[in-house]
């Protein structure tokens, strides 16, 4: 339990860095480890969900140090990763476990798989259904579409895979899987989703090429490890620049930012709600596109956030709720039914949350509306175990008028560890 208390007059301002994005850092980890020759990380971000994958590949005999959030990985190449002796464990990490599977079902040995309570309530299948089509032998419950999960893997086809699901974690782990298949695999997205693996799999020498919405791949004789920089986390930015934009007064950069295309709708909608945002120093580092954003308050009005901007935004839809309680006008939130199976079902837990607060929001099946303006007066709340949630709920107490309760805010550690202490780094007392 944790209470946060009523603030007196604050703002938000300053600099600072956020840590290094959780996507790209699984892949720097994944692509590392199977790779030739020796892979640095810079910006790692060390939080629970990314030294899972850590951990999955030491158990598959691959050395990998640590100091703080620099890594050396010493790559086995594809066939020098071991057979595991013990089941891998997941934890909550969704992108492990689709990306991981996809992986494991090409290597020539067999795997046991298992997450936490949220992991094991998610659908594996998105990922299991292709890679069974490739060659892969996979067990477990219901159909075999829910983790823990047996796998055999090697002997893998190519196939042509139109994505069902708008997921970044499928497309991966099918391209994973490719990378180790006899032929080509194509995989087909309606909508683009976040592009880190594809980026990433061209920087280690992967034979991949990426035309419209279709990426194809080739089995690589083998990748080369090469030098990573992990930009800041626009998803852990968001938090940031989300509580500058609903403060008065505000004035907040977020430096060394990942601004890919594939992941900067929270921006896109942000600007469209009025706010003040301005992007800086942008270059290219390790093939992922960086630059410095910053912020000023400016009264925010309500959207309709719908379409193909919903996976560029995906992770950032509790905190564009929490904005869109502070914005006049209505914001309606559609086409986002993926939020239903994230580490909780995210539609709910926003709404109840909110409401608690005070809020005017309500749920549809594929998104939520939210009615502005209304003031936030505190209360008792649950994070559903949720990192995303709880980091909401920080942000929402900034604003409130009375103290918010919050049952555990520990996921945050999942995503964000030093979470607290950035934010108390640029809020500023009036008094
Ligand atoms: C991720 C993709 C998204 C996102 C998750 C990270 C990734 O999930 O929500 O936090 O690293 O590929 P989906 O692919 O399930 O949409």
């Amino acid at each position: 339990m944790k209470t946060l208390k009523r603030r007196g007059t604050i703002y938000m301002k300053g600099e600072l860095e956020v840590p290094g994005d959780k996507s790209i850092s699984h892949r720097a980890v994944i692509l590392g480890s199977i790779a030739n020759g020796i892979t640095k990380v810079e910006n790692f971000l060390d939080s629970e969900d990314c030294m899972r994958t850590v951990e999955a590949f030491r158990s598959m005999g691959v050395s990998i140090t640590t100091k703080g959030t620099f890594l050396e990985i010493e790559g086995k190449g594809l066939s020098g990763l071991l057979e595991p002796l013990e089941p891998l464990y997941f934890g909550n990490s969704g992108t492990t476990a689709r990306l991981m599977i996809g992986l494991l079902a090409g290597l020539p040995f067999s795997t046991v798989v298992y997450g936490d309570v949220s992991l094991t309530n998610r659908p594996m299948d998105r990922v299991i259904t292709p890679i069974n089509k490739m060659g892969a032998t996979v067990l477990g419950r219901n159909e075999s579409s829910y983790l823990p999960l047996a796998l055999k893997g090697g002997n893998l086809e190519g196939i042509t895979y139109e994505l069902p699901v708008k997921s970044a974690q499928v497309k991966s782990g099918i391209l994973l899987a490719g990378l180790q298949a006899k032929g080509t695999t194509r995989v087909i997205e309606q909508q683009q989703t976040r592009d880190h693996t594809e980026r990433m799999l061209k920087a280690f020498g992967a034979n991949i090429e990426v035309s419209g919405n279709g990426i194809q791949i080739d089995a690589s004789k083998s990748l080369l490890g090469t030098d990573v920089y992990v930009p800041g986390d626009i998803s852990s930015a968001a938090f940031m620049l989300s509580a500058a934009a609903i403060i008065p007064g505000s004035n907040v950069t977020v430096k060394k930012v990942g601004i890919n295309k594939t992941r900067i709708g929270f921006l896109e909608v942000l600007q469209k709600m009025g706010a003040n945002i301005s992007i800086s120093n942008e270059r290219v580092l390790s093939g992922e596109d960086i630059g410095d954003v910053q912020i000023t308050y400016n009264q925010l009005t309500g959207v309709v956030v719908e379409g193909e901007i919903i996976p560029r935004l995906i992770d950032e839809i509790p905190i564009i709720a929490l904005l869109a309680t502070q914005a006049e006008g209505n914001t309606i939130i559609r086409n986002a039914e993926e939020l239903r199976v994230k580490e909780t079902d995210r539609i709910a837990a926003v709404v109840n949350v909110l409401r608690t607060m005070g809020a005017n929001i309500e749920a549809t099946d594929e998104g939520m509306i939210i009615k502005g303006k209304s003031s936030l007066k505190g209360g008792s709340v649950s994070a559903y175990q949720d990192h995303r949630i709880a980091m909401m709920i920080v942000i929402a107490s900034l604003i409130s008028e009375q103290d918010v309760t919050i049952d555990d805010i520990s996921s945050i550690s999942i995503s964000y560890p030093r979470f607290l202490d950035d934010l108390e780094s640029i809020l500023k007392n009036n008094s």
